[in-house]
């Protein structure tokens, strides 16, 4: 019998070189309720060791793996693989305005982090996160003024990037969903509740058909966590 690992991994999207933009997964662990975090954005650890293990398996299968500026702040992750066997992915940071601190962990990352910004930021900023061990990537904003994120897995694809695993926290995964640039979804999901910040907020959608869906779920205990994955599909644009 198959164990449910390599299922899901064999379900992760395959790296094409000559895509315009790498395949993403998203990735995160959320409580029975949906609850990535606490209402105050307080890191909870929700997941137990074999699903972080799976988390670190997943990490290494990807090129490339993506965090918002909120997270970074919030939780100051590594975005290393620690727990199993496997290549550390290229850490990106969607951080418009330069606000990552000079003293987050991801800045000692093996690998020296790509922080994604808009175009025209503060120059001296730039020089001090260079410094820092960051490479600044200057991308066109979107109509919100955010980092526009077609811009940014256009950049990635020439980089040589073919697929990229997001990890949150709850605007970027929203933004991703809302945008369908998602090609993979790969849930935790914990035994708590916790009533606190949801992965997916407003898609601005009601209807079904417009809204995505795992296509053919597989899921899988890892511990006393279920894990849920699955291609995304929308069924009308
Ligand atoms: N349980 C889990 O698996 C998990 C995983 C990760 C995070 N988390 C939790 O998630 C929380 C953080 O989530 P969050 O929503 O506050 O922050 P976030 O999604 O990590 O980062 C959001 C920020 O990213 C920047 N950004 C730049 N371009 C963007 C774009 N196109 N779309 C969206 N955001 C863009 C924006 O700041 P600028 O405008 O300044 O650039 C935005 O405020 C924390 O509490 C953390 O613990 C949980």
């Amino acid at each position: 019998m198959v164990n449910p690992l390599d299922q899901l991994l064999a379900r992760v999207p395959a790296r094409n070189k000559r895509a315009k933009r790498p395949s993403v997964t998203i990735s995160f662990a959320q409580s029975l309720d949906g609850s990535i975090a606490s209402r105050s954005h307080r890191p909870l650890p929700l997941s137990g060791p074999e699903s972080m293990n799976m988390t670190h398996r997943l990490r290494a299968a990807h090129d490339a793996i993506l965090v918002g500026i909120g997270t970074i702040v919030a939780d100051n992750p590594l975005l290393t693989v620690r727990l199993e066997e496997g290549q550390h992915p290229q850490p990106v940071i969607l951080d418009t305005h330069l606000r990552t601190p000079l003293e987050a962990s991801v800045l000692q990352h093996p690998k020296p982090p790509l922080i994604a910004c808009s175009a025209g930021s503060n120059v001296d900023r730039v020089h001090e996160l260079d410094a820092a061990g960051a490479r600044v990537l200057a991308i066109a904003a979107g109509p919100d003024g955010r980092v526009s994120l077609p811009a940014l897995l256009q950049r990635l694809a020439q980089l040589g990037f073919g697929t990229l695993m997001v990890e949150g926290g709850s605007q970027v995964i929203t933004s991703f969903v809302r945008e369908r640039l998602a090609d993979a979804l790969v849930i935790t999901v914990s035994p708590w509740l916790v009533g606190g910040l949801h992965a997916v907020e407003d898609l601005g959608q009601e209807s079904l058909k417009r809204l995505p869906r795992l296509l053919d779920p597989g899921w899988g205990k890892f511990g006393s966590d279920f894990v849920v994955w699955g291609e995304l599909e929308w069924q009308e644009t």
